[in-house]
């Protein structure tokens, strides 16, 4: 086991009904508040309605308008100069995990007197930021309990994931009432998405049969929950369990102690969506098998044996190998059978650009240090194993 350090300071509020204890959490913050969402989602379940019915007696700025891979330019710049100018106290973000990472690079960029790319790039390191508090309306990314945030900039095709510890929600509200109109196509995107986080943590060299069991369950738990939210939208038991294994999904609690793996799947992906404004969770949901398929090996075959027959229940007895292939063609499978497009070129993606997207993705994520490290060839060959 390796050495760790970890502390969430995020306070999660679970449940039915709980939007209603907002205003006494809001009041500690101050009285101007940035309420920030996306493009009307929230209007539409009634919880924009129900937001300012509750903070009425404070003052409400709004940024609305936030797209699924939130843009840097105008949604970050924009929220930045509302803050600045208003003298915001606090932002309260309604909506996917797309408004609650460009609400965590606006708090940052708040309180920074440069441009807020330098921290979204790493070129500075944030020295404070605003508190956020969100109220989330799908099961996904796990952005109200982690400290990242995912970022666009279209004209460098850029999406970087930005972590930095003072982005940690202060407060998250999860009602998974408000999940029950998430759509099929963002309710099986969500449950690949949290299945891929685990699987990024569990592919690694060195685990434990904690973590290992934890991640396992994690993983089963979703398979089933997500396929009841899809013939059933409104089973409050099944949309819960999915929230709370969402919520898990990156903030390391999956995997303390386990050994480095990289991130592969979401380093790719990232090119993806940068470049083609693709469905985080569908392109990962393309990418995942044919990066397993591509990193199967004697050095590896051992975890996906693990994987294949604590998952999936396949038979114990059959050659390691054989026991591999079966894990892979399940995990692309299930995701077929949730209705995820399972080709790039179905999502709108063909060959032209893949030996760019693939140079980005090199020159970007450190992808040659993964677990099963990736070369430029070996990336190149992932995307064009998913076309
Ligand atoms: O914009 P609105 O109108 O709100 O509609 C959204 C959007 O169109 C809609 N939606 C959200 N809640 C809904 C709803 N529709 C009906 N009922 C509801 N209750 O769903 C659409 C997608 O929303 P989005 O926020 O983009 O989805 P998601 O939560 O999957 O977030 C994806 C983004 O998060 C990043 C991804 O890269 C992507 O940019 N990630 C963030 C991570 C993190 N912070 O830890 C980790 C992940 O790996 C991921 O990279
Ligand atoms: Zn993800």
């Amino acid at each position: 086991m390796q050495n760790f350090d970890y502390q969430t300071p995020t306070r999660l509020i679970f449940g039915r009904g709980v939007v209603s204890e907002l205003p006494g959490v809001m009041k500690q913050f101050g009285p101007r508040i940035l309420l920030t969402y996306g493009g009307g989602s929230i209007r539409k379940i009634g919880l924009y309605d129900k937001v300012k019915e509750l903070l009425a007696g404070s003052e409400v700025f709004e940024l609305s308008g936030i797209q699924p891979n939130p843009k840097y330019d105008p949604s970050v710049l924009e929220g930045v100069r509302i803050c600045k100018e208003k003298n915001i106290d606090v932002i309260l973000a309604v909506g996917g995990g797309s408004v609650l990472d460009c609400s965590k690079a606006i708090a940052a960029g708040a309180l920074y007197d440069g441009d807020p790319w330098d921290l979204i790039s790493y070129k500075v390191r944030a020295k404070a930021a605003l508190p956020i508090v969100d109220i989330i309306t799908l099961a996904a990314t796990g952005s109200e309990y982690d400290c990242g945030g995912v970022i666009s900039r279209t004209e460098t095709n850029d999406k970087i994931g930005y972590m930095d510890p003072h982005l940690y929600p202060a407060v998250s509200f999860l009602d998974p009432e408000y999940t029950f109109t998430v759509s099929k196509k963002q309710t099986a995107a969500g449950c690949a998405d949290a299945m891929n986080h685990i699987m990024e943590q569990y592919f690694c060299e060195d685990s434990t049969m904690l973590n290992d069991g934890f991640m396992e369950a994690g993983l089963k738990s979703l398979m089933v929950n997500a396929r009841k939210c899809l013939d059933n939208p409104e089973d409050y038991t099944a949309r819960a369990e999915m929230m709370l294994t969402c919520t898990y999904g990156c903030n390391g609690i999956y995997a303390l102690g386990n050994s480095y793996t990289g991130w592969p799947c979401h380093g790719m992906e990232h090119a993806l969506s940068a470049y083609y404004d693709i469905t985080h969770g569908e392109g990962l949901a393309i990418i995942t098998p044919r990066w397993m398929e591509h990193i199967l090996s004697e050095k590896t075959v051992d975890r996906f044996v693990k994987y294949g027959v604590n998952v999936f229940g396949i038979d114990a007895a059959l050659d390691r190998f054989e026991i591999a292939k079966q894990a892979i063609d399940a995990t692309y499978g299930f995701f077929e059978s949730i209705g995820i497009p399972m080709h790039l070129r179905e999502v709108g993606i063909d060959e032209s650009r893949i030996d760019e997207m693939a140079h980005h993705v090199a020159e970007n994520e450190g992808l040659e240090n993964a677990w099963a490290p990736l070369s430029e060839k070996d990336i190149a060959e992932i995307f064009r194993a998913s076309l």
